[in-house]
């Protein structure tokens, strides 16, 4: 399966940062899937300078609902008018910040799917969760809970103490629950589920990214802090291709 590349630009980015950065992707790998995913702010702007480009555009949350009276809110069908393909839900920042259950996520997921959106949904255990040995339960509960039936998209396991801390967890650790994950998808969608890409996030950096890349079932990345600087994302690109 070829590897995903996601960069995840969270509360960050201008519009004058996006000519530049979609510029230096013209120098992306062949060989591997590119997505970046800006503030709702700098979608259009992307679209259009991406244009042409193999980089796909995602967005980084939306509404279960199409339409309404949600006042701040953004439906997936919105998003799909922008250019973007995918949407990244339930991040563990959105869960901190805005209260995201699974049931919510799973709603969100199903509302990405009806406007033929790629959902990317995030799982992962807190530090205390890992301590008390309960990092795999955590997230086979977040699994079960949080994808739609017939979940075609992408997982990205990304433990929340190893987001913006430089801390990543052991070869051994990474590759434990990226199997734990493929078991649960395998038994919760059959065939559809040995098909979804699972993607490794929490401080990917170019200097540690070709290691996490070769672990087995490691489908590709989901990048944040070094996702802002076109050279460190195209790098870390290129470590997919040698992983
Ligand atoms: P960092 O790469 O900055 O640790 O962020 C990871 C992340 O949360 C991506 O969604």
């Amino acid at each position: 399966m070829r590897q995903l590349i996601a960069g995840n630009w969270k509360m960050f980015g201008k519009l004058a940062d996006v000519t530049g950065f979609a510029a230096a992707m013209n120098a992306a790998p062949a060989g591997v899937d590119l997505l970046i995913c800006p503030p709702f702010t700098l979608l259009e702007r992307f679209a259009a300078a991406l244009k042409g480009s193999a980089v796909a555009l995602g967005a980084q949350d939306c509404h279960p609902t199409p339409q309404g009276a949600h006042t701040g809110d953004i439906s997936a069908a919105m998003l799909a008018e922008t250019g973007a393909t995918h949407v990244i839900l339930g991040h563990s920042e959105r869960r901190a910040d805005h209260g995201e259950n699974n049931a919510v996520i799973r709603a969100k997921a199903e509302a990405a799917i009806t406007a033929g959106l790629t959902p990317i949904v995030c799982v992962g255990e807190t530090g205390a969760e890992r301590e008390a040995g309960e990092a795999e339960h955590v997230v086979r509960s977040q699994i079960q809970h949080s994808l739609p039936p017939g979940f075609a998209g992408v997982v990205a396991y990304e433990p929340v103490w190893a987001i913006g801390t430089g801390r990543t967890p052991t070869a051994e650790d990474v590759t434990a629950m990226h199997a734990a994950i493929r078991a649960a998808l395998a038994a919760q969608f059959g065939a559809v589920g040995n098909a979804v890409r699972i993607l490794y996030g929490g401080s990917v950096k170019p200097g540690n990214a070709g290691a996490l890349l070769a672990l087995p079932e490691v489908g590709g990345a989901l990048v944040g802090g070094a996702s802002l600087q076109a050279e460190d994302f195209l790098a870390i690109a290129r470590s997919a291709l040698r992983g």
